[in-house]
């Protein structure tokens, strides 16, 4: 079909996401951690991706801080950026998961809509939502970056719990409390989650 306007057709190759699956042993799908600024969800992800690399999965972390350094470099932390580099993830998130990685996503993500958005974008469901919950008196108390003494100084604006809002997700695949789990117990939650689901396995194995 073609996209009038723009001259635009899409083409495809005779290798489906299917076959890439079968060459993997894995089925594609993006594990979207969503929580306040030091919840945890780069360090949950990144034991996430060592235990599954180490048991032979192609697994792959889009982080909000390294892909701010890049990819969405020109965009800041108003309500419209945030939304335009959630949106920007969710299409990187979907190329890769096509591709049949599995996708694990660090981004603060505090608008239940451009969630939403990404979860369309992926296709339902391969996009498991994992909330990363910590109180913010928590994420507040270690201050990884020292990013929550400075909003609260007022030197940064629109700070997400301090000056900027934070919307939890609604019925999440997933909810890990760092507060209370430790890493590898974390860890291991979301692996199963992945296990149970057949994302572990190859597509034809599938019930
Ligand atoms: S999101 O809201 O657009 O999803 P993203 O996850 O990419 O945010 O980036 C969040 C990271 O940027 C935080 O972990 C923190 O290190 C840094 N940061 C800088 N300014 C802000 C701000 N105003 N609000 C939240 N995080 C900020």
């Amino acid at each position: 079909m073609t996209d009038s306007p723009r001259n635009i057709v899409r083409h495809e190759g005779t290798i489906s996401r299917r076959d890439r699956e079968q060459l993997l042993g894995q089925r594609g799908c993006v594990v979207w951690f969503t929580g306040l600024s030091g919840s945890g969800k780069s360090t949950v992800s990144r034991a996430v991706e060592e235990r599954l690399h180490q048991a032979g999965r192609l697994v792959y972390v889009l982080d909000g801080d390294n892909v701010r350094h890049g990819l969405c470099s020109d965009l800041g932390f108003s309500d419209r950026d945030r939304s335009e580099n959630i949106r920007r993830i969710g299409h990187v998130a979907a190329l890769l998961a096509d591709a049949g990685a599995i996708v694990l996503t660090a981004f603060i993500s505090p608008f239940r809509r451009d969630r939403a958005q990404a979860r369309d974008v992926v296709g339902g469901d391969d996009f498991l939502e994992v909330f990363v919950d910590a109180p913010l008196s928590t994420c507040e108390a270690r201050d990884p970056k020292g990013l929550y003494k400075k909003a609260r100084a007022g030197e940064i604006p629109e700070f997400t719990g301090i000056s900027s809002p934070y919307e939890p997700p609604e019925h999440p695949a997933l909810t890990v409390q760092t507060g209370d789990l430790s890493l590898p117990e974390c860890a291991a939650a979301v692996a199963s989650m992945l296990e149970q689901k057949g994302y572990l396995s190859p597509p034809d194995r599938q019930s």
